[in-house]
């Protein structure tokens, strides 16, 4: 099937629901854009499952606080939907700002729990921004189920809660972090690192998983177990750990000194310079 390219959601609920009275399943991707395999990997998934897949490609202006990239957040549009063609997405919706946020928009979402630890310490409105989006493409794309890549962990968390909590009829799943050759997470952002720092943003992951492998030889202490990341990722004089935590993946507050037999999920961010990178590996 050809790729539809949307930019209105009369238009999208209408070929939405148009599948859903044939009997098929919807399946989101909600995104901003500057797809890489992470992104596509989440449409190869809802393909296999016979779904038809709307992505969304929207830069969320309310996400981004005022010292934030908003401005230079990369806009690819031309190069997502060739990317796009290659997974057999169905659709993708584009819509504009003003399609998004009418004149006198003035509704949002905001939690008062999971957004307020770890990225919500350092990006406080952050998450109400990401949330006012994501129910409102819920809202007008009306999926079956949604799909979210567990490297932002915690966006994925906060989502789901926010579907438990306002009854929302839809299904969020969590979806494998995506890795380059060398560990890097796959990001958006990635294409910021000027080389030098990319040839050492490997540190991350191999500082998570020896942070992993401490945990699984018996090490219990969260504090040794911080800075046995710390040590690691301090190779690179460049980069700053923002914050380190290993958290309870539900409640992702920190887990107690001795940890018990919660399931655990270390989740960090880390500054090169302006750029500022999120990974995380569950225990
Ligand atoms: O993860 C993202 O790309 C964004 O936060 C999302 C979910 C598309 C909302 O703007």
């Amino acid at each position: 099937m050809a790729l539809d390219v949307i930019f209105e959601i009369s238009e999208l609920r209408r070929i939405v629901s148009g599948w859903k009275s044939d009997g098929m399943k919807v399946a989101f991707v909600p995104t901003m854009g500057a797809l890489h395999e992470g992104h596509l990997s989440l449409v190869t998934l809802a393909k296999t499952e016979n779904a038809r897949v709307v992505v969304s490609v929207f830069v969320n202006p309310l996400q981004f606080g005022p010292s934030e990239d908003f401005a230079r957040y990369p806009r690819t549009l031309k190069e997502d939907i060739e990317k796009l063609k290659t997974v057999d997405a169905d659709v993708v919706f584009a819509p504009s700002a003003t399609e998004m946020y009418p004149t006198g928009f003035q509704t949002t979402i905001h939690n008062n729990g999971l957004a307020t630890v770890l990225c919500g310490k350092v990006r406080p409105t952050h998450f109400d921004g990401m949330l006012t989006v994501v129910a409102k493409l819920l809202n007008v794309v009306n999926p079956n189920y949604a799909l979210f890549g567990k490297k932002d962990y915690q966006q994925w968390r906060i989502v789901e809660r926010m579907v438990r909590d306002l009854g929302m009829l839809v299904e969020i799943r969590g979806c494998e972090i995506i890795r380059e050759a060398d560990g890097l997470a796959m990001s958006s952002r990635n294409r910021f690192l000027p080389p030098e720092d990319r040839a050492q943003a490997h540190l991350i992951y191999e500082g998570l998983t020896a942070t992993k492998s401490a945990w699984i030889e018996g090490e219990r202490s969260s504090e040794a177990l911080r800075a046995i990341f710390s040590v690691i990722v301090s190779r690179s004089p460049k980069m700053i750990i923002q914050y380190s935590e290993i958290v309870d993946c539900f409640s992702l507050l920190p887990a107690a000194e001795k940890v018990g037999n919660v399931s655990l999920v270390m989740i960090v961010a880390v500054l090169f310079g302006d750029v500022r990178l999120i990974d995380n590996l569950e225990f």
